[in-house]
């Protein structure tokens, strides 16, 4: 199997025997999560804020954001089987705030109402042609399908070592009625997260700069927008 990265190339999945056996066998995988739709506190058994990261690789984020923040349940969702059992074979046992999603974010919508409080978008594919510029997880088409998953307040983090699907970014999430409350040009000078993700420490290993924005949308803002 073939698919883009975010540099714009392409790379080569090899693919992962008994790929089926593992997602069967890991309950961190949730096969049918439209089931949960409106439910997903119930799931967790509590009302903590619900955290997601789509397109979330390996996982390597968001198992460590878990571990590091029992407060907060986490929802990763990758597109990829292949990728994706990568992520259920790292999680530790036990650790009961975290669950992974195989899905397109296109079907997002389907799966969540109105319980999300962040979407975390780290790394995700450029789609650097202009003619397919809203297949990009921060186009327009994707930020009105994440209107209908945020709980209240609406906050997108997003972190990229492309320039210009970081700027795309910038101008949808301000045209959608974002606040942009924090940005870096080069987040590790600026600030070095405690939590990186898989491409984040390939591309700062590099030297390359990773852009970050966290944006955020009151409610009430939401209704008039
Ligand atoms: C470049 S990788 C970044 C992985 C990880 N977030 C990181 O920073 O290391 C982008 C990931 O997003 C996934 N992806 C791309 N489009 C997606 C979509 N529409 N829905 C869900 N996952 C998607 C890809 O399969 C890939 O694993």
């Amino acid at each position: 199997m073939y698919v883009k990265i975010a540099t714009g190339g392409i790379m080569r999945l090899r693919n992962v025997k008994n790929k089926e056996d593992i997602m069967d066998a890991s309950s961190y995988l949730i096969r049918e999560p439209e089931k949960y739709k409106g439910c997903w506190s119930k799931f967790f058994g509590n009302n903590n804020p619900i955290y997601i990261e789509i397109g979330m690789g390996k996982g390597q984020f968001i198992i460590n954001n878990a571990l590091n923040n029992p407060d907060i349940n986490y929802i990763g969702i990758e597109k990829y089987d292949s990728v994706i059992v990568k992520g259920l074979q790292k999680i530790p046992d036990s650790l009961n705030n975290l669950v992974m999603v195989r899905a397109d974010a296109l079907n997002i919508d389907d799966y969540f109402d109105k319980e999300i409080d962040c979407i975390y978008l780290n790394f995700s594919d450029p789609w650097p042609k202009k003619r397919h510029h809203l297949r990009r997880l921060s186009s327009s088409v994707f930020l009105k399908k994440y209107e209908s998953i945020f709980r209240k307040n609406k906050t997108i983090e997003m972190r990229t070592d492309n320039r210009d699907l970081f700027q795309y970014s910038l101008v949808s999430f301000s045209e959608a009625g974002y606040v942009l409350e924090d940005i870096s040009l080069d987040l590790h000078h600026d600030n070095m997260p405690s939590i990186t993700t898989e491409y984040e420490d390939k591309f700062s290993s590099k030297e390359m700069p990773i852009y970050f924005v966290r944006c955020r949308k009151e409610w009430n803002l939401s209704k008039i927008t």
